[in-house]
């Protein structure tokens, strides 16, 4: 799999380090208040169980999965839910975990269905955000590392699947993406 990057962009280290700060800041900001974290299924895999084992509050834990991709690197803008119910979220803090902010169009989907079920607050983390413009404004409260725009798989992020199980986030070789 290693001989499939460009380079390393990620150490593993670096991520849990920065999970430490990133989990302290979330500590802070709801320690009297009754937190549901809603994690964004596969890519956000890992990221959440590294960042919810360093946050010792009670919080309940639900997931959703969502399809926007159709193999490429690119969204395509349509945004599909796949279970038929929502958590049960009226009255409670929530706070969104995902892999990676892109084009946005994921996460404001995401923030724009879940506001339909009456949550106290709407709170989002991602573990990274590309530097770009967004096709959908999302304000991301608690972001991991801003990224340039490349390509990266590795800790939960995939290209056509492949790759979650790496440790570290490396930037995928260019010659592997097919043109779009
Ligand atoms: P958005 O809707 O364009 O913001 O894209 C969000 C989703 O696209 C993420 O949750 C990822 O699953 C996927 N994605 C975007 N950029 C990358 C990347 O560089 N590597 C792997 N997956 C990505
Ligand atoms: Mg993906």
């Amino acid at each position: 799999m290693q001989d499939d990057l460009d380079r390393i962009l990620i150490h593993e280290t670096t991520i849990l380090s920065r999970l430490d700060n990133l989990a302290a800041q979330i500590v802070k900001d709801y320690k009297d208040r009754e937190l549901t974290v809603i994690a964004v299924l596969n890519g956000s895999l890992m990221f959440m169980a590294d960042l919810l084992r360093r946050i010792p509050l009670p919080l309940t834990l639900d997931c959703l999965s969502v399809a926007s991709y159709h193999g490429g690197t690119e969204t395509s803008g349509e945004v599909i839910f796949k279970q038929v119910a929502l958590p049960d979220v009226v009255d409670r803090h929530i706070l969104i975990l995902d892999d990676i902010l892109d084009s946005g169009h994921t996460l404001a989907a995401i923030c724009e269905k879940l506001q339909t079920a009456n949550p106290r607050s709407i709170r989002v983390c991602v573990l990274l955000s590309k530097k770009k413009r967004r096709a959908r404004e999302v304000d991301a409260d608690y972001v991991g590392f801003e990224i340039e725009d490349e390509f990266v798989v590795g800790y939960g992020l995939d290209f056509r699947e492949q790759y979650r199980n790496l440790p570290y986030i490396g930037v995928l070789r260019k010659d592997l993406i097919p043109e779009a």
